[in-house]
């Protein structure tokens, strides 16, 4: 996957169907189709279905934003991957605001990375320390545990069609972003992680992301930085102004770095 900077919008809980919508018919004119960049917006599960016709597929992948493991069943409010089949190429699994705020385990968020793979859709795995597991020096052991837990069941060869996200839960909506030392030096810890897991291959092509608070002033640096394959966008994936101008940035880097 690393032949392409990822760039993801996560619109969270963003935007009805009809904003949805135009926001892509607008941002579809402003973007070109670039070989070395895979622009991706997960937007409301609601707007998913209709989006999928709507994008030109060339220029915009769809993400979901969450799935459940169970292919179907009695699970109330619940979409599958399953379900999700032929809408979305990717799904976030294990962002910080399931695991934080709706106390998503880390058994379900190893079976939704299951589940993601058996039904073809690539999950982006997000793992990321709180301030106070940082503050006391845990970073590199919540780290640890996240991967080992998510990636428990995964094959190497399954491993290449899942990204990671960094996304320290201290940077997430907060505008206080991380230095580049310190994600560079979780990067490189992520894929020694994943070394040790699944070998040396795997870990060079596994593609690595960051998100929290990037902004379109922010977003080259992490961009520039080694190991960094892409960005996880929040907030400034709501404005399509910002959001564009990130996309050609990661097209600047991505065609740099081709050379
Ligand atoms: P943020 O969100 O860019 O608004 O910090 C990132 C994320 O939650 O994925």
């Amino acid at each position: 996957m690393r032949d392409k900077k990822l760039i993801i919008a996560n619109w969270k809980m963003h935007f009805n169907i009809h904003e949805a919508s135009l926001f892509v018919h607008s941002f579809e004119a402003k973007i070109k189709q670039h070989r070395d960049v895979q622009v991706v917006i997960a937007p409301t599960m609601l707007a998913v279905p209709a989006l999928s016709i709507q994008v030109d597929h060339r220029k915009i992948k769809l993400a979901a934003q969450n799935l459940y493991w169970r292919d179907s069943g009695p699970y109330t409010g619940e979409v599958s991957a399953n379900q999700l089949r032929g809408l979305v190429d990717y799904a976030l699994i294990g962002h910080s605001e399931r695991r934080h705020i709706f106390g998503e385990p880390e058994r379900d968020i190893r079976n939704k990375v299951q589940a993601a793979i058996r039904n073809g859709i690539k999950p982006v795995l997000c793992i990321g320390e709180t301030a106070s597991e940082r503050s006391m020096g845990e970073t590199q052991e919540v780290l640890h545990d996240q991967i080992a837990s998510g990636l428990r069941n995964v094959t190497a060869e399954e491993m290449e069609s899942i990204a990671i996200a960094y996304e320290p839960v201290w940077a997430i909506g907060t505008g206080n972003n991380a230095s580049i030392h310190d994600v560079a030096e979780a990067i490189k810890f992520i894929r020694a992680q994943v070394k040790h897991l699944f070998g040396a291959k795997v870990a060079g092509d596994v593609s690595v992301l960051y998100g929290g608070s990037v902004s379109l002033d922010s977003a080259g640096s992490y961009l520039d930085c080694d190991g960094v394959d892409g960005l996880l966008v929040g907030g400034a994936s709501l404005n399509l102004e910002e959001f564009a101008e990130i996309c050609k940035k990661a097209h600047k880097t991505g065609s740099a770095l081709a050379k």
